[in-house]
């Protein structure tokens, strides 16, 4: 772990820009009471983002403005790495990640481009100011390895040639990209599933939908294995497996099949939706904490416009919901109409207190 310490040159002071001190102000807020100092890392990073670094008048600034000892703000700047302690490039701070899986997949490489490109030292701005580079521990994307992170974006999947463009990229002043920088999907295998492929081992024989998938090359995809309770509901609908191949996609009116398994909407368990919302005003659903404006749409679309509507769920319409969303639970652990609850009353939540004041 490399010993990081204050910059020898430091400038005579610190304040925040009108605009991140309202920003600063509004992120304390999250906080309950005598919490403020929970702020600490945000505020820092802001600091950082303002001046390119975090200066000590910024470790005392930071402090004072959470009432935190200055000691305790300066260990936390200085443990961090992702706190640079000293001037950085204008355009790049390189951080290279050299613990082991991303040394062995060609780290080293990319360390000797920094050399060769940047500067000999880390640290060492370059001549025109633009770069900067460090070795760092691990950056926790190792499935991804070698990787760098500039800022706040990592830049994945690295090859010393992808690597270079990245640096030319921001030598001519763009943000590239970032993620993987060979066209894979996050960390999925490149080129699509190479094990596990086998319908079998999931206790299902192979689909018909699923056989012509593969032949096309796609990923496979799978039904999922059926539950007694789905069996039950399941009985006597149809199902993709079961019918030709022309006609697997749609139901006999027309409409389409839904995914093996799936809720379907004339189940008895969906929960009674309205035409349109009361007086045609519906409650903002996303005050639920959990609900965004995607889902709030979808539960439009199933007539549910009213915290009240959501508070009257009663155990299977949650889970038909839940099913319908693929949640896997999420509404139950999320506490939907518990909130819901709450807000017909006419009450509020920890989260709609802070619905719409918040970034
Ligand atoms: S080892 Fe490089 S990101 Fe984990």
């Amino acid at each position: 772990m490399a010993v990081r310490r204050l910059w020898h040159e430091q400038p005579a002071d610190f304040a925040f820009t009108e605009a991140n001190l309202a920003w600063a102000r509004k992120m304390i807020g999250r906080y309950p009471e005598g919490r403020q100092a929970s702020a600490v890392i945000p505020l820092l990073w802001k600091a950082q983002e303002q001046e390119g670094w975090v200066t000590e008048p910024a470790i005392r600034y930071v402090a004072d403005m959470l009432s935190m000892p200055y000691i305790r703000v300066y260990e936390i700047a200085t443990f961090y790495t992702m706190f640079q302690l000293q001037p950085v490039g204008r355009k790049a701070h390189v951080q290279v990640c050299g613990t082991t899986p991303c040394m062995l997949r060609g780290a080293g490489d990319l360390i000797a481009i920094c050399k060769r490109r940047i500067a000999e030292h880390q640290h060492e701005v370059s001549p025109d100011g633009d770069f900067s580079w460090e070795e760092v521990e691990c950056l926790g994307a190792c499935v991804n390895a070698p990787m760098v992170q500039v800022f706040k974006d990592t830049y994945e999947d690295l090859t010393p040639e992808s690597f270079e463009a990245l640096l030319d990229s921001f030598a001519s002043g763009n943000t590239p990209k970032p993620g993987p920088q060979n066209g894979r999907h996050y960390s999925a295998p490149l080129g699509g599933p190479i094990a596990l492929t086998d319908p079998a081992i999931y206790g299902l024989a192979e689909s018909k939908s699923h056989a012509a998938s593969k032949a096309h090359g796609e990923a496979a995809t799978r039904e999922a294995p059926e539950t007694p309770k789905a069996r039950r509901q399941n009985a006597g609908r149809p199902r993709l497996s079961d019918r030709p191949e022309a006609e697997a996609a749609r139901l006999p009116d027309g409409t389409q099949q839904p995914e093996a398994g799936a809720p379907v909407l004339d189940d008895s368990h969906k929960p009674e939706g309205l035409k349109a919302a009361r007086d045609g005003k519906p409650d903002d659903l996303k005050r639920i904490s959990g609900i965004g404006p995607k889902i709030e749409g979808i539960l439009h679309s199933l007539g549910i416009f009213h915290y009240d509507q959501i508070a009257a769920w009663n155990e299977d319409n949650v889970a038909w919901i839940d099913g319908y969303l693929k949640f896997r639970g999420r509404i139950g652990r999320e506490k939907w109409i518990e909130q819901a609850r709450t807000l017909a009353s006419g009450g509020e939540t920890d989260f709609s207190k802070r619905y719409g004041k918040d970034d």
